[in-house]
């Protein structure tokens, strides 16, 4: 299930790790509060959001760190794709000097919990068996680590681990402000109230009483649920932008909800209930 990547600067055997003998100095900035417990010979785990799809739109952070750790894991949805979150980092790698080991577990979008389970396991397996060797290791992911990601998994697991391992998250640009911005509006203002909603479900209208902006990251299939909230929409004069691929070449931006099977596609509801749009 998990292979290994090498481009110019990359080295492709999983267990070799030439020229980094002192890994733990990867950062000194740690954000962690149970330092006494600290491992020294212990590698550390980087949470790292890479952003929405724009390169540019990684955090200085993120780079300085991509350009430093030992081990970059890189989930990707099947064995068929590349990982999103790879291609986002690839350009900055080139500017790396020291040797760097690449693996890309498979976390297929799958409802059975017990069989993903066992994909996290084997991932978060071999990210500690990279820790105990001593070596850095960064976990990608879309976005910013906290929002839905595939990181949040791996970072329970590893902190229910008996061993204590030191871990830090390093937030990323959402796909939601990136939308945002492709839009060109802002998400809210003044005492507004932002809903992120990951699925319309049964009890969407409840975030229509009470947001003032919904972000929408996946519609649901049920047709005509989504008629009868465009509705309660509609009568609140509310506007309704579906961005895909945001910050990508690709981008596109339509003025309703989207059915088709774009992956990277996140809608915005504007209820309009406050502010004038003058
Ligand atoms: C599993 S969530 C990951 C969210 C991510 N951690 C974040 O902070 O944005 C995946 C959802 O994020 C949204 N998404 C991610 N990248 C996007 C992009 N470039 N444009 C639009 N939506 C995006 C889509 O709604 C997609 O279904």
């Amino acid at each position: 299930m998990i292979e290994n990547n090498s481009n110019n600067n990359t080295n492709s055997n999983n267990n070799t790790n030439t020229n980094n003998t002192n890994t733990n100095n990867t950062n000194t900035n740690s954000n962690t509060n149970n330092d006494n417990n600290t491992n020294k010979f212990k590698g550390k785990l980087f949470g790292i959001g890479v952003g929405p799809g724009d390169t540019e739109l990684l955090t200085l952070k993120a780079v300085r760190i991509l350009n430093d750790v030992d081990v970059i894991c890189a989930p990707r949805a099947s064995e068929k794709q590349d990982s999103t979150a790879l291609n986002i980092i690839k350009p900055i790698l080139k500017e790396r000097r020291k040797d760097l080991t690449i693996f890309d577990p498979v976390f297929p979008m799958l409802e059975d919990e017990s069989l993903l389970n066992s994909y996290w396991n084997d991932a978060t397996s071999l990210i500690i068996s990279k820790l105990d060797e001593g070596l850095d290791v960064a976990f990608i992911t879309l976005g910013d680590p906290s929002i839905y990601s595939t990181f949040s998994y791996i970072q329970k697991k590893i902190q229910k681990n008996q061993e204590y391992y030191e871990i830090e998250m390093v937030p990323g640009i959402t796909s939601f402000t990136s939308c945002a911005a492709s839009i060109n509006k802002p998400l809210v203002e003044k005492d507004e109230v932002l809903s992120i909603v990951p699925k319309i479900q049964d009890n969407f209208n409840g975030f229509i009483d009470n947001s003032d902006t919904i972000v929408l990251m996946k519609l649901s299939r049920n047709k005509e649920k989504i008629n009868e909230i465009k509705k309660d929409i509609d009568d609140l004069n509310g506007n309704i932008f579906t961005i895909k691929n945001s910050s990508k070449k690709n981008e596109e931006i339509i003025n309703d909800f989207s059915f088709d099977k774009t992956y990277f596609m996140t809608s915005i509801v504007k209820l309009n209930k406050k502010i004038n749009e003058d």
